[in-house]
């Protein structure tokens, strides 16, 4: 008995869904471009005694330290503000736009309808941090030793917090086929990442290549960017006919040829 009262109240707190509590779940972190925008994914759960309070009445409240900023009455409180989510949906995504540093701050969200359902969500907050300038791109691998003749495959990500105006990714040089793709993070905060494959060669030895994210802003200032390098290492594999395919030595590749 006791052990099955455990259980449940274990379940209830791994998942608010199951018990129907009020809940809301937020990303940690976002850093956002100063003049750019933020989507905020967010999604909620109610008690199920307030089901039917969830309609077209209902508002969703931004507020940092209980001071209110963002509201669907006052969009221009501060700045401006999109409702993207479906209320009714549980979604309360939200985009904030034309962010400025002084913007950076825990927020909460407050769901407040024109009936008994007024809730703060306090058990979760998202932190936006604004920056001046846009984090360099992630490059994997980070380091590139490889042997001439191999597919090489790199990777470049930089966060994507504005969905109207995305990083753009350019390789420096372009040394093969690049794909972007925009992806999702375990939080649902969104990543633009960029696939370039080549072959290796000697030519490639010693050369720095570079990937560039260039972010554009809402707020008419020029767009900025950051870039991440690494530099090329590549050997060569000298083989014996005798020990037929066995690497005896790896040795870069401007002294092979
Ligand atoms: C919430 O709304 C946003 C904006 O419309 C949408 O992109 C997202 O997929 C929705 N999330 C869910 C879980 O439906």
């Amino acid at each position: 008995m006791a052990g099955a009262l455990t259980f449940l109240l274990i379940g209830c707190l791994l998942k608010g869904v199951l018990c129907e509590e009020f809940m809301v779940t937020l990303p940690k972190t976002i850093e956002v471009l100063k003049g750019s925008c933020v989507t905020i994914p967010c999604s909620f759960e109610i008690q199920r005694r307030f089901q039917h309070n969830l309609d077209n009445t209902c508002k969703t409240i931004w507020k940092n330290k209980d001071e209110v900023i963002f509201t669907s009455d006052n969009p221009n409180l501060i700045t401006t503000k999109e409702m993207t989510g479906d209320l009714t949906r549980k979604n309360c995504t939200t985009t904030f736009n034309n962010l400025y540093l002084d913007h950076t701050n825990d927020y909460y969200f407050r769901l407040q309808c024109d009936n008994q359902l007024k809730w703060n969500f306090h058990d979760a907050s998202v932190n936006i941090i604004v920056k001046a300038d846009p984090p360099s791109p992630t490059l994997t691998p980070s380091t590139l030793e490889e042997t001439e003749g191999t597919s090489v495959r790199l990777k470049c990500s930089a966060p994507a917090p504005c969905l109207s105006q995305p990083p753009t990714l350019t390789w420096t040089p372009g040394l093969g086929v690049s794909q972007e793709t925009l992806q999702e993070n375990q939080d649902k905060t969104k990543v633009m990442t960029s696939v370039l494959t080549f072959t290796a060669s000697h030519l490639h030895h010693g050369k720095t290549i570079s990937c560039t994210a260039t972010y554009n802003k809402q707020d008419g200032s020029p767009s900025s960017s950051a870039h991440s390098v690494l530099t090329a290492d590549i050997s060569c594999e000298l083989t014996s006919p005798l020990l037929k395919n066995t690497v005896i030595e790896l040795i870069p590749c401007f002294a092979c040829v």
